[in-house]
């Protein structure tokens, strides 16, 4: 490959968002050369493993963020932000549109492949997209500081080390995160490998992608999102319309039989208790990093902002005509920090249904006995193997708080290079986090999703918080994740091993509307060993 091809114009970015990106100052900016510029491109391909001259993608797709209308309700259209995508390469199944949704268009990779998008940014700010769940090079994971201005393009190119697993994609730009998402900006990206393949699980027909988030609409149909205040930033907007994947509290005609069900809660704020109406259980086959090594039985799923959740359904006993409900149960608001939620709606949050009003999401209606009979293995995978508790890791206290009227984790809030000592970590390294949610003397507590970029990790102790905590029945620790719900007063010990692309990366909560106020720091993965 030529050198031009080389250079910041196949990279898609100038030189001022290039040298951003790379952490140099104005000044430095303004002695580089464009030659230097790619001669730093390619030396960051290098470190990440990925020679951009040799990188021939399997997978190659265009994804653009633009403004566009949705008819969601009758009357006007819904003006929203979406994500479409054009595939140029690889296997026709690779992009499902989901008809009628705002959401961008289902990504289905599998593990192995060499993938090129192309970003392209359509709106009047800037954005960047960040791949949640997947382990990537530096350049690829849509850090806030990679933001490309409107018109211009961003080129990520990666193989998908992940297996497979419910992955998703957002934007990442600090402080409109919150904004942008809300808009419509987001989609699946669903991972598959052999090991799943082998499960030959319910598809097709019968696996339904449920992608969770709440809304405000105006009379006029359009969407309204909080003003910023602090009181809303604090306690996180909630809406008081339930959209699955787009559609309103969506009513879906289905065989009997057995069903894949996969969850994302892809909302700003608002937790989820997922419960079926009439089956007594579900199956849990699989969390944020794929397949559990043994199915869980449960009555009910906790899913908090970013987290995702595999399940398979029986609905073998159902006559045709039959409705099955899925409802988000009630809770205590205070369990997730309800006192914030209600000093936000004392201030002026117009949502009028709080975290722990009990919803209904969607309902499934018998249309037909015939279906698809499975038998849920015993073992679904042997990966969990692979992992083991490290007794001798370092372990590192990332104090969650409240502070100066804002969340905070760590040494404080967000800053777009910073990294403090103990932020600084070897490629490849096992490392022990314990997220402790501290209790605060003005009783400001909330449960904070705290998700990490970067490898999936193992919950190994949780402690502390009140028993009573109603949220914490649904929640199950087992399986691989890249968010971890820290309810109030407890402490949540996760085992990490770091990726191995030196970099650096983020970890926040995963409540927009926190880690848009800062709630969000950068950790920094350096080759091995640090001097
Ligand atoms: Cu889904 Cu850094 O986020
Ligand atoms: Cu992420
Ligand atoms: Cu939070």
């Amino acid at each position: 490959m030529s050198e031009t091809q080389n250079s910041s114009n196949s990279f898609g970015l100038n030189r001022r968002e290039l040298l951003r990106i790379l952490g140099l100052s104005p000044l430095v900016a303004m002695a580089a050369t464009q030659s230097h510029a790619s001669a730093i491109v390619r030396s960051v391909f290098k470190k990440s493993g990925q020679d951009q001259a040799e990188f021939v993608p399997d997978v190659e797709l265009t994804l653009t963020a633009a403004p566009a209308e949705i008819s969601i309700f009758d009357g006007e259209p819904t003006r929203v932000w979406q994500f479409t995508g054009k595939l140029l390469k690889g296997p026709t199944n690779t992009l499902e549109v989901l008809p009628n949704s705002y959401l961008g268009p289902v990504i289905r990779l599998r593990r192995g492949q060499k993938v090129r998008i192309n970003f392209l940014n359509r709106l009047s700010e800037d954005s960047i997209i960040h791949w949640h769940g997947l382990d990537l090079p530096e350049v690829a994971d849509g850090h806030p500081r990679m933001t490309i201005g409107p018109g211009r393009q961003y080129t990520y190119e990666f193989v998908v080390a992940n297996r497979a697993g419910t992955y998703w994609y957002h934007p990442h730009p600090h402080m409109r995160t919150g904004a942008q998402v809300y808009r419509g900006l987001a989609g699946l990206l669903l991972v598959q490998d052999g090991e799943e393949d082998a499960l030959k699980l319910p598809s097709g027909d019968y696996e339904h992608l449920c992608v969770l988030q709440d809304r405000v609409f105006d009379s006029r149909n359009q969407l309204v999102f909080h003003n910023g205040g602090m009181m809303e930033m604090m306690s996180g907007f909630l809406g008081d319309v339930m959209m699955v994947s787009g559609e309103v509290q969506p009513k879906k005609d289905v065989d009997a039989g057995w069903h894949r069900v996969r969850f994302l809660n892809g909302s700003n704020s608002r937790f989820y208790k997922l419960a079926w109406s009439r089956t007594a259980d579900m199956v849990v086959i699989g969390g944020d990093g794929g397949l559990l090594e043994k199915p869980l039985q449960r009555k009910m799923i906790t899913l908090a902002p970013g987290q995702r959740a595999d399940v398979l359904i029986n609905l073998s006993r159902f006559a045709a005509g039959a409705e099955i409900h899925l409802d988000s149960e009630a809770f205590d608001a205070a369990d997730a920090g309800g006192m914030m939620g209600m000093m936000g709606r004392m201030m002026g949050n117009r949502s009028i249904k709080p975290n722990g009003a009990p919803l209904r999401l969607m309902t499934l209606k018998i249309s037909s006995k015939k279906g698809v009979d499975y038998t849920v293995p015993g073992r679904l995978s042997t990966y969990d193997e692979s992992w083991k508790l490290n007794s001798s890791a370092k372990v590192r206290r990332v104090p969650i708080y409240f502070q100066r009227m804002q969340w905070g984790l760590g040494a404080g809030a967000f800053e777009m290079e910073s990294v403090a000592n103990d932020e600084i970590v070897e490629a490849g390294s096992t490392h022990i986090w314990e997220f402790a949610n501290l209790t605060n003397p003005m009783g400001m507590q909330a449960a904070h999703p705290i998700h990490m970029h970067g490898r999936q990790f193992r919950v190994i102790r949780r402690s502390g918080g009140a028993g009573s905590n109603s949220l914490r029945a649904g929640i199950h620790d087992a399986g691989w994740t890249d968010t971890v719900l820290v309810l109030p007063g407890e402490t949540v010990k996760v085992q990490v091993t770091f990726t191995k692309n030196p970099g650096l990366y983020l970890y926040h909560c995963h409540i927009l509307e926190h880690e848009d106020m800062g709630m969000m720091r950068n950790f920094k993965v350096v080759p091995q060993p640090i001097k």
